[in-house]
């Protein structure tokens, strides 16, 4: 388990406790985290399901692979060094503690 706190836009805080081998995304759909639209599902084809990682944490996710990459030209939000897709970043104990913010519109 891992604690993962989601930071939306306006300041407002979701505090989950989430089982490794979870994506941010699915974690955020199955609770309930407003923001987060991932309408394909997971499948890296879609960039509703944008994050951006807080400073702290950018260094320490596995890199992105080129279709997230490719997929992240496309986000509604602005693009940041700090943007991932959600649903391509898998929870793992090291990630205890991490902070995500949530960009103000996905589409
Ligand atoms: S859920 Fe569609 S790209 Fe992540």
């Amino acid at each position: 388990m891992a604690k993962i706190t989601y930071i939306q836009s306006e300041g407002q805080q979701h505090v989950l406790e989430v089982a490794s081998g979870t994506t941010l995304m699915a974690a955020a759909v199955a609770n309930g985290v407003p923001g987060i639209v991932a309408e394909c599902g997971g499948s890296a084809m879609c960039a509703t399901c944008h994050i951006y990682v807080d400073s702290e944490w950018e260094s320490k996710l596995p890199p992105m692979n080129a279709v997230e990459d490719e997929m992240l030209d496309s986000v509604a939000d602005e693009r940041r060094t700090s943007s991932r897709l959600s649903c391509q970043v898998t929870v793992t104990p090291e990630l205890d503690g991490l902070v995500v913010h949530l960009p103000g519109i996905q589409s």
